[in-house]
């Protein structure tokens, strides 16, 4: 069984499917972080608490960050491996369905591209508001320490992370929205009314979700201008 199962394994369709799995539960992870963020419209204390309710049973925190980070790095490693063969076969017949529905070789070089920068955002993002301990200075606003709130509220008061964010965040919206494309074609779905559907519903649930992310610095920074929080 297991022998007649490992060419498939091998198989570049196999791969791409295992990209698109890994690509949906890396979606889904933005889209609940998007939903979570957006509490902090509610004011310091929802914010606080939301965060506080994601820290209660670390075992439960710890089980989804474990498959997060493994989703992500299948995601990236057979990422690696299909462009790899896809160069070495000179790009032709090793995908589950012909390139000519739209992954075109600039799709795919802007993929790698945007894919890229959210790596190396991700260490930023991390280090700014989960790793390590903030200082009081860092956490207050106002002369009141609204922890996680503030950190967040403060570090928007510096426009180069401000602007690396809002590039990050169009970045995942064009990864997302072009990968969502992709996932169907890899699963061999094409139909001649449904996939122009599904492009445009895919790209606006990527210009949906940057948008979303964008309104967080924004908004703070337009309501800075105008006093700060009512703390
Ligand atoms: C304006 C945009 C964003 C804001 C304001 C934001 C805010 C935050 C905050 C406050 C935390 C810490 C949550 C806590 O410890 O309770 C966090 C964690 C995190 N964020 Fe974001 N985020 C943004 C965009 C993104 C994007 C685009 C990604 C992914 C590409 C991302 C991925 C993560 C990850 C992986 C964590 C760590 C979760 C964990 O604790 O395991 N974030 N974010």
């Amino acid at each position: 069984m297991i022998t007649k199962l490992a060419p498939f394994f091998r198989s570049s369709v196999f791969k791409k499917q295992l990209v698109a799995i890994t690509g949906l539960i890396l979606v889904g992870f933005i889209i609940v972080h998007l939903a979570g963020n957006f509490i902090i419209f509610l004011g310091p204390d929802a914010f606080n608490h939301y965060s506080a309710t994601l820290h209660a049973v670390p075992e439960l925190l710890w089980i989804a960050r474990v498959i997060l980070i493994v989703a992500a790095i299948v995601h990236i490693y057979f990422t690696i491996v299909l462009t790899i063969e896809n160069r070495k076969s000179g790009g032709a017949g090793r995908y589950a369905v012909k390139t000519t529905h739209g992954e075109t070789n600039f799709a795919k070089k802007f993929m790698i591209l945007t894919g890229l920068l959210l790596f190396f955002f991700l260490f930023l993002h991390l280090a700014d508001f989960t790793l390590g301990e903030k200082t009081v200075e860092q956490t207050t606003l106002k002369g009141v320490d609204l922890g996680l709130y503030g950190l967040v509220w403060n570090s928007f008061l510096n426009p180069f992370r401000v602007v690396v964010y809002l590039a990050a965040v169009w970045c995942v919206g064009m990864h997302l929205s072009h990968g969502i494309q992709s996932m169907f074609q890899s699963i061999g779905f094409y139909h001649n009314r449904y996939t122009p559907q599904i492009r445009s519903a895919s790209l606006v649930l990527g210009a949906v979700i940057a948008a979303g992310f964008s309104l967080i610095p924004v908004v703070i920074i337009v309501r800075h201008l105008m006093g700060g929080p009512t703390v």
